[in-house]
């Protein structure tokens, strides 16, 4: 039997409608998903490499965002990293460069990491979906739907200790689909014995200067609970 993931806030739904060809995995092993909303038989559970996910991803077009950007951008970084960082979606930046995070949040990301001392090379990135939306737009929810199975795939596979949702989307998508980034920011989440906190989005830190400090007291607690866990 699987379950369904319930956000943190919410009970635990009774519900568990699943396609015949799945039946035979969950049956040998049940497995609650990670990310709320998410179907086991629909996150790959048969892909257990990262190599192999990012190939799956790279031919994927399940959700119409493929069709109008360049490539998919799946995530960089230690993929044995304890502590992995989701933003929303690749920009025109990210979608030129096929990582995420390059263009000018990427680089106040970078910022804050190293005031952090965090290397970018040493933590894990990646965004709730894979594909650059047109004009940046914000993701749809069936996009969202859909490529939060590759972000469950890249949790489940990086296993890390500590996540870090990079704005509203992003908290969300791993909190709780009633989350508001400016209510639980800078908060502990702990669910499956991985701890989740939501901070500012580094797009909004460049639109709106007051939010620097907040996303600065929340990153002292993030680099805290890195060095206390002990984990690389
Ligand atoms: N914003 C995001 O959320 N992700 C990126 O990769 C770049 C900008």
């Amino acid at each position: 039997m699987t379950t369904e993931q319930p956000g943190l806030f919410d009970i635990p739904e009774k519900k568990a409608e699943k396609p015949p060809e799945a039946r035979k995995i969950i049956k040998s092993r049940p497995q609650i998903p990670f990310l709320p909303g998410v179907k086991y038989y629909e996150s790959f559970p048969e892909i257990i490499d990262i190599e192999m996910l990012r190939q799956k991803a790279s031919g994927c077009n399940g959700c119409g965002l493929r069709e109008n950007c360049q490539q998919v951008v799946f995530g960089s970084g230690n993929t044995r990293s304890g502590i992995m960082f989701i933003g929303e979606g690749p920009g025109r930046d990210e979608d030129i460069q096929g990582i995420p995070f390059v263009g000018r949040a990427g680089q106040l990301l970078d910022k804050i990491l190293a005031a952090a001392d965090f290397d970018r090379q040493e933590v894990y990135i990646a965004n709730v979906v894979k594909c650059r939306p047109p004009e940046n737009r914000l993701p749809r929810t069936e996009e969202v739907q859909r490529c939060r199975n590759y972000l469950e795939a890249q949790i489940r596979i990086i296993q890390p200790k500590i996540i870090i949702c990079l704005g509203s989307l992003a908290t969300k998508t791993v909190i709780d689909p009633k989350a508001k980034i400016t209510e639980v920011r800078g908060k502990w989440f702990n669910r499956q014995d991985i701890m989740i906190m939501g901070t500012f989005h580094p797009a909004a830190l460049l639109r709106n200067e007051h939010y620097k400090r907040p996303v600065w007291e929340d990153f002292k607690l993030i680099r805290q609970a890195f060095a206390s866990l002990d984990i690389k």
